[in-house]
């Protein structure tokens, strides 16, 4: 059972002067992030709720978490802010690396085949957060030189980053990161597609202009026209229960291509219908059933 949650990690009673999340507010939250993003909230995430929403109450100057749930209840604008507040946007460049040494030696080659033959080449990063697994995925497809690159600059490739929260797809669309951040970048990409900027490193525009980066809730309308060769959705799906997460799957698996890729993250699992037509083909990577041409 969740304790009151204050200031001081107390439970109620024990800081009287402090906003306190009880168990009734923490249901409230739990439900309009619920009812928005389809995220199942655990109670052990008190304390984060806690302080994630503390500071958005001392923004509107409200002392209780019931004022700043009825603002949230009768405000969209407030709401989406509330939702974005909890979200998780941890990510690193190269995470889950065999994911990017799958893609290159056994999904690039077709992609360089199909661009060439005419065909139009899709990827997505859903759920890119700050941008770390799409300028990933864009180096792997690019290679070391601009020569090694040709197929894709010649070629009809784009790479959509969407993500549910404004604040990492601007920073996506940015895509200018620290020295810390860049440092699993492995050397050679580094040379040639990051630029010094300041004390940062921004991604080229050559290879920044392969993304698009924009706003979109996993579980609203999406915007694409045609099927998909590769679909990244990793460290997304933990955060819902099984009937969003096996939704969201049958969806990917009617927007793959046959052929297509899932790759999806370490601690996840396909579950549902759309998973009968995913095959699995590597360590949490899953190819459409199809021929692939
Ligand atoms: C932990 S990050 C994963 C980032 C990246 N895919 C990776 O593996 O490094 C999870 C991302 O999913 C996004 N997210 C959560 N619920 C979402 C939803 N319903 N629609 C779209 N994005 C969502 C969060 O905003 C967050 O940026």
């Amino acid at each position: 059972m969740m304790q009151t949650v204050s200031a001081l990690g107390q439970s109620a009673g024990l800081a009287p002067a402090e906003a306190r999340l009880d168990q009734r507010d923490f249901a409230r939250v739990a439900a309009i992030v619920g009812r928005e993003a389809r995220i199942a909230l655990q109670p052990t995430k008190a304390t984060l709720v806690f302080s994630r929403l503390s500071r958005r109450l001392r923004e509107h100057g409200l002392e209780s978490f019931g004022q700043y749930l009825s603002l949230v209840e009768s405000d969209a604008v407030e709401r989406a802010a509330m939702v974005e507040a909890l979200t998780t946007n941890h990510t690193h460049f190269f995470r889950e690396d065999h994911h990017f040494d799958h893609f290159k030696a056994a999904v690039l080659g077709e992609l360089q085949d199909r661009a060439r033959a005419g065909h139009p080449v899709r990827l997505w990063s859903a759920g890119c957060s700050s941008g770390e697994e799409v300028y990933s995925l864009v180096m792997c497809m690019l290679g070391t030189s601009r020569s090694e690159a040709r197929w894709a600059t010649d070629g009809d490739v784009k790479l959509l980053a969407t993500d549910l929260s404004a604040r990492v797809v601007a920073a996506a669309r940015k895509a200018v990161y620290s020295e810390a951040t860049v440092k699993p970048i492995p050397e050679a990409y580094r040379r040639q597609w990051l630029r010094e900027e300041g004390n940062d490193f921004a991604v080229v525009d050559d290879a920044r202009r392969f993304v698009t980066a924009r706003e979109l809730n996993l579980f609203g309308e999406w915007p694409m026209r045609q099927q998909y060769d590769v679909i990244f959705c990793r460290n997304v799906m933990i955060y819902f229960d099984d009937t969003a997460t096996s939704e969201l799957i049958a969806r990917f698996s009617r927007l793959l291509r046959p052929g297509g890729y899932l790759y999806i993250g370490h601690s996840e699992r396909l579950i549902g219908p759309g998973a009968d037509v995913l095959k699995n083909c590597g360590q949490t990577i899953y190819r459409k059933e199809g021929s692939g041409q």
